[in-house]
């Protein structure tokens, strides 16, 4: 990541009015801001890593953490947030123990808001991975979680499996 940014960043001049530009296109590339980022960032432009700190956790477009293996993007542009957005994101929230912007321990599952995603007509929306999950409720957030726990046994049977069958050859 560093050597990537470190090439990326000749491409912005130095002047404080690209900071928001810079630090976007590092999430574009990379999902998230790391403290080596920033701090390579503020480097560029001469500025002090606590004012790109600051900056960047003023919008709350930035993320500081790596994403999970599954990502849950839940709208909060109008139309969903009329139809209860923010409910559904409190939902997740509750569920994984985690709040918007952060990542499970595990590293599995992030949550994040997001603004419109394009499907306004099924408000209030959330995504899973590429998938988008129409209309949602909290009982659709509680069903979600029972299929990873299905899914979770099943893969952890079949590893088991796979395991046993080797000791078996062996
Ligand atoms: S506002 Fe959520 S999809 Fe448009």
């Amino acid at each position: 990541m560093v050597q990537d940014i470190a090439a990326m960043l000749p491409a912005f001049e130095r002047h404080r009015g690209n900071l928001i530009p810079i630090l976007q296109a590092i999430q574009e590339r990379h999902s998230y801001l790391s403290g080596a980022a920033m701090k390579m960032v503020a480097k560029h432009l001469g500025i002090g890593p606590g004012e790109v700190y600051g900056v960047a956790t003023f919008y709350n477009q930035f993320r500081f953490q790596p994403p999970g293996r599954h990502r849950i993007k839940v709208c909060l542009g109008t139309a969903c947030h009329v139809a209860g957005g923010e409910i559904i994101l409190e939902n997740f929230e509750r569920k994984l123990g985690i709040k918007d912007g952060e990542t499970t321990a595990d590293r599995e599952y992030s949550v994040e808001r997001v603004v419109c995603v394009g499907c306004c007509a099924l408000a209030p929306v959330a995504l899973l991975d590429d998938d988008v999950l129409g209309r949602m409720l909290p009982s659709k957030v509680e069903g979600l979680f029972v299929q990873f726990e299905i899914e979770r046994q099943r893969q952890e049977r079949e590893k088991v499996a796979r395991e046993s069958g080797e000791q078996a050859r062996d």
